[in-house]
């Protein structure tokens, strides 16, 4: 790749990982990710801001771009790093072997974690909230934005460029041809769309009120262009992402979607065969139906459509006394990632005896979800439950529409 030049001394040096890793070990990148540094020079000094880690050729991507910025080894001078995980410091031990001299900036909470992972204490600065850094006709700026997404994070201001690095913050799964956002092909407009949404729920979701509190933070600074550390750069409508942002962060305590999204397993069909007449009952109030069967949609696909959604149903049969496995895993991924409040009713079969409806109960006390009701039934359902499951559903869909 080459670097692109969001402005007069302003570059993203960024890497496209088309492999098929699991991000973060656990969700699925079907359509790649972006791994995006950036470069600034002043007058009397440049700066790096952020890494990458050494994945799918990253850093001999990188160190080729740098160098066609002119910045070979030991040209940097500082190492501005906004947030610690390893996708965007992976690369740290290499980086400050070729860069010996560069002062690592970072926040005080950074500096521990520096040291836990790399074994650096040697030119390691934290910076203050607010602080600026002049390096010659441009003066960075460090605003403390923890949780988005771990404790140490921060993000960095270029005053007279209105450029924001907001490493993991208004970022996106998939990678692009393209840089900007005004420059995205419609293909890469809808995979933006389903990219941002999936990344956040995935990544972000848990930390939404963290997401609000950092946006407030920015509010009232000039910003031109926002570049993450995964995705594309907003040079357009910087606004829009920002935006984009704070809708699906508010998805956590609602408003949400007025959509509904079903969840459900079946070992040999019982519980399975209520599926159509719940779709059906939620449509018939015209509300938006997303069907997802478990095992064979991963989590993350799973916590995307949830995430937006007002409504929840759960289907699964009993297994061994308790939930099904599947389902339970899944229940525990939307419980971490703080999913709580939706509308929701839950379905399915038991043979010898129940008892998955007791321990749904406890995710749902837990969540605090406002069930609307369960439909459960010993071997195959009769059409007494089926009619009841339509109703049900058209009930709760009758109820998120006229909220
Ligand atoms: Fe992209 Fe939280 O790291």
């Amino acid at each position: 790749m080459k670097p692109d030049t969001l402005t007069d001394g302003i570059y993203r040096v960024a890497a496209k990982i088309g492999n098929r890793d699991l991000f973060e070990g656990i969700w699925p990148i079907p359509h790649g990710v972006m791994l995006n540094a950036y470069v600034v020079k002043g007058s009397e000094k440049n700066v790096m801001i952020d890494l990458v880690k050494d994945w799918d050729g990253a850093v001999e991507t990188v160190d080729a771009e740098l160098k066609e910025l002119g910045l070979p080894n030991g040209q940097l001078d500082y190492l501005v790093l906004n947030h610690m995980e390893p996708d965007h410091t992976g690369a740290m031990v290499s980086f400050v072997e070729k860069h010996p001299n560069v002062e690592i900036l970072c926040s005080a909470k950074a500096v521990p974690l520096i040291k836990h992972f790399y074994k650096i204490e040697k030119n390691v600065r934290a910076v203050k909230d607010g602080e600026k850094l002049d390096i010659g006709g441009k003066t960075l700026q460090f605003f403390m934005t923890p949780n988005i997404h771990w404790p140490e994070t921060m993000m960095t201001y270029v005053e007279e460029d209105g450029v924001l690095f907001s490493c993991d913050a208004f970022g996106s799964f998939g990678r692009y041809d393209h840089c900007f956002d005004d420059q995205l092909t419609k293909k890469e407009l809808d995979l933006l769309k389903g990219e941002t949404e999936r990344y956040y729920a995935n990544i972000v979701s848990s930390f939404s009120s963290f997401v609000l509190r950092g946006i407030a933070k920015l509010d009232g600074l000039a910003i031109k262009q926002v570049a993450p550390s995964h995705g594309v750069v907003w040079r357009s409508e910087p606004e829009k992402i920002i935006n984009w942002y704070k809708t699906l962060a508010t998805y956590m305590d609602g408003p949400r979607e007025k959509e509904i999204t079903v969840v459900w397993s079946s070992m040999y069909g019982n519980t399975g065969a209520l599926v159509p007449y719940i779709v059906e009952g939620a449509e018939s109030e015209g509300l938006a139906v997303h069907v997802l069967e478990i095992p064979q949609t991963h989590e993350s696909f799973v916590l995307e459509k949830v995430w937006r959604s007002e409504g929840l149903v759960i289907g699964m049969p009993t297994y061994e006394y308790k939930m099904f496995p599947p389902m339970y895993h899944i229940m525990d991924i939307l419980e971490r990632s703080h999913v709580k409040g939706r509308k929701t009713m839950r379905f399915g079969s038991f043979g010898w005896s129940g008892g998955a409806q007791k321990q749904f109960d406890v995710f749902s006390e837990s969540m605090k979800l406002q069930c609307i009701g369960v439909v459960e039934y010993q071997g195959s359902a009769t059409e007494e439950d089926k009619r009841r499951a339509f109703e049900m559903a058209k009930e709760m869909a009758r109820q998120i529409k006229e909220a």
